[in-house]
């Protein structure tokens, strides 16, 4: 049984209630985050509650809790859950109102929900023991402001469904002028001739809290060049190694795109160096 906080109260998850007139259930009007903590530490807390807190301010929501009221929150969870592989899951939304109007209403609190559930343990930096994953692709079709992480997740729920019926982990998304933006659920890193390439953000990526991560421990190392730019279908195609990341996968490797292999199909040696650079790492974010 996992323990929840709605609201000011901590709780079991299955008493945990909201209105049907909560803002987040009728419009997904609302921010949320993940934070990843494994063994009672948590991987890039600050940058997530940055990120939460510029989210909040885009779309208007006016919370006046601090980072430390959030780690206050974070650390009883992790505690009341057991302290193992844990996902903590963040959430705000405008608050409940007494109609459905789309404008802001004044004077309605917003409703606070966390939880943790299970996550799966942090790859291992070895080929031999983790999993590659395959993916498909699809068109973008979500709205222009991916760089705002709403809990409004239909698009991208869409697009994961999509490669999900085809047998895939996750679907990689270009806009219409063939550049690659993200996945449904996870940046994405190419490989090609040495060099480690992803998009640069803007208003089609959300600007992921791994991403970042990886791009430092790399940059930090100084070994492997990273570039950030425009990628094109066409370089996707072509790549030595595809990666996929995110807070509670980190770096997959993708061996497989809509059943074509990657490279000569089998997980990467910079892959390799990535994920060893980002394990010894982690916690100092
Ligand atoms: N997904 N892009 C999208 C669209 C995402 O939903 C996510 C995260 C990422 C990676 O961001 P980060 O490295 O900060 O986790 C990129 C979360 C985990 C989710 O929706 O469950």
């Amino acid at each position: 049984m996992s323990i929840a906080f709605l609201d000011g109260q901590y709780m079991p998850i299955e008493q945990a209630k909201i209105s049907p007139m909560d803002r987040g259930f009728l419009f997904g009007d609302g921010i949320y985050e993940v934070v990843p903590s494994y063994a009672g530490k948590m991987v890039g807390f600050a940058p997530h509650i940055a990120r939460m807190k510029s989210g909040l301010e885009a779309i208007g929501i006016q919370l006046d809790w601090s980072a430390e009221d959030w780690a206050q929150l974070c650390n009883r969870l992790i505690v009341e859950n057991g302290a193992g592989n844990l996902g903590l899951y963040l959430h705000v939304t405008r608050g409940t109102d007494n109609k459905r109007f789309h404008a802001f209403p004044k004077n309605i609190a917003p409703t606070i929900f966390a939880y943790t559930f299970e996550i799966a343990p942090p790859p291992i930096a070895d080929k031999s023991k983790v999993k590659a994953k395959k993916v498909s692709t699809s068109r973008d079709l979500r709205w222009e402001r991916c760089q705002i992480k709403s809990t409004a997740l239909l698009g991208n729920v869409l697009h994961f469904q999509h490669g999900y019926e085809q047998g895939s982990d996750e679907t990689l998304l270009f806009n219409a002028d063939n550049q690659l933006t993200e996945a449904s659920a996870c940046n994405v890193f190419i490989v090609k001739d040495g060099s480690v390439i992803t998009p640069l953000l803007d208003n089609q990526k959300l600007p992921g809290i791994t991403r970042q991560i990886v791009i430092d421990v790399l940059r930090n190392d100084g070994q492997i060049s990273v570039e950030e730019r425009t990628v094109t279908m066409d370089e996707v195609a072509n790549a030595d190694e595809v990666w996929i990341t995110s807070s509670s996968k980190e770096i997959a490797p993708i061996t497989e795109i809509d059943g074509k292999p990657v490279g000569d199909g089998n997980i990467g040696d910079i892959w390799l160096a990535a994920q060893t650079l980002y394990s010894a790492a982690k916690f100092d974010y």
